[in-house]
């Protein structure tokens, strides 16, 4: 019997992953770049095991038992075994590849909630596969028949995600671009506004907008491709103001096309556009400084839920900015409200609190998660 424990992090794309080229191989129509979070805060779990006294696959998400039947479970499962037999033809191992497998998998924050929970939750299972079963090189190509997005989540730090131009889909990967401590002590704070399951899922989401948005057109054609460009460069010169103003221009792009499909997809509620608005607010004010390097920046994936990136002489400031916006209903307490790392100090100058109140009664955040950007998948325990 072989068991290993691994976990695997969340990634925010900054350059959003959003329509696919083909479907069942999962390959995307543009290029994404993401930022891959620490493991402190929010995690996937995978537990596998391989035993000759198995006598069937099974596996349990969250603690209850799923059926194996899903197709994109399926499609990881076999292409680590393919790799794995693979592997043993050239004369490796003993024979595990007829050993059926036990899966458990769980996510420490709310699983489909646009929370990235399908990214780290397929990188951790392709992740554990390849170290039950030996499997060495690119494993973000098979994370990425699970989700599009988790191929990105096999990497730590800041990672491009190439969409490829083959059928087959053998040159759509994910490769790491810079490392965690590229633009250095950057925090990121996870505006909670709804943890519940989102209405339209992703996969559903895509496909209305590649079938029914002539926006997208503009967006495939000539918008992302300069988009990824300029990312590329602003990643290259350090420049944090022009990653921020790329970072939002994107997630915003990516709402837009949203809200043109037909029927359409509206992810954002009245709380995203008042956080959105906060930080342009905010901007306004570090630009008005020349305090560029301070600027914070905003991104949404399929949900109301803010995800900003902030540098870490602002975080304690911004912190205390939504926690003044957005006070908590009850108890009115930062310590439950703040989850993470908790701030030193929360105090705001007399300009972000007027913001702060002016801005106050035009949304509710149930809570935010406080975090940073960090590395990889890695294993627990093995045995
Ligand atoms: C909005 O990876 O969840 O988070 O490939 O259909 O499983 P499927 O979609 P998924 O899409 C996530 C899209 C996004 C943007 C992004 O992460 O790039």
């Amino acid at each position: 019997m072989r068991t290993v424990t691994c976990a695997a992090p969340v990634n925010i794309a900054v350059i959003k992953y959003w329509g696919k080229r083909d479907e069942r191989l999962i390959l995307p129509v543009n290029d994404s770049i993401s930022f891959t979070l620490s493991l402190d805060e929010m995690y996937s779990k995978t537990t596998v095991s391989i035993s000759p006294t198995f006598t069937e696959d099974k596996f349990w998400l969250n603690g209850k038992e799923e059926s194996l039947e899903n197709p994109r479970i399926q499609n990881c499962l076999k292409e680590i075994r393919r790799r794995a037999s693979k592997r043993k033809l050239e004369g490796s191992d003993e024979d595990v590849l007829n050993w059926h497998v036990h899966i458990c998998s769980a996510n420490n924050f709310p699983t489909a909630a646009g929370l990235a929970s399908s990214a780290a939750g397929y990188a951790c299972l392709v992740y554990a596969l390849g170290q039950v079963y030996g499997v060495e090189g690119d494993l973000s190509s098979i994370a990425r028949q699970g989700s599009g997005s988790a191929c990105r989540s096999v990497h730590g730090g800041l990672v491009r995600w190439y969409k490829g131009e083959m059928e087959d889909g053998t040159d759509s990967f994910a490769r790491p671009i810079a490392p965690a401590n590229h633009f250095p002590n950057l925090r990121v704070i996870i505006c909670v506004a709804n943890d519940g399951r989102k209405k339209t899922g992703s996969t559903e989401g895509m496909r209305r907008t590649v079938q029914t948005s002539r926006l997208m057109q503009y967006r495939i054609r000539e918008s992302v491709g300069l988009r990824i460009d300029s990312m590329m460069q602003a990643i290259k010169e350090k420049n944090w103001s022009a990653f921020c103003d790329l970072t939002i221009a994107d997630s915003n792009e990516m709402h837009a096309v949203c809200q043109d499909s037909f029927p359409p997809c509206i992810y954002m509620s009245d709380t995203s556009h008042a956080v959105a608005s906060l930080v342009h607010q905010y901007n306004e004010i570090q630009i008005s400084k020349g305090n560029l390097n301070n600027k914070v920046c905003y991104t949404f994936d399929a949900g109301p839920n803010a995800c900003l990136f902030v540098p870490g002489a602002v975080a304690n400031e911004m912190l205390s900015l939504l926690l003044r916006t957005f006070p908590p209903s009850s108890p009115p307490n930062a310590d439950n409200f703040i989850r993470g790392m908790k701030p030193q100090t929360l105090s705001l100058s007399k300009e972000l609190e007027s913001i702060a109140d002016e801005n106050a009664q035009s949304g509710r955040l149930k809570y935010l998660i406080h975090t940073k950007v960090g590395e990889g998948p890695r294993v627990l325990t093995e045995d």
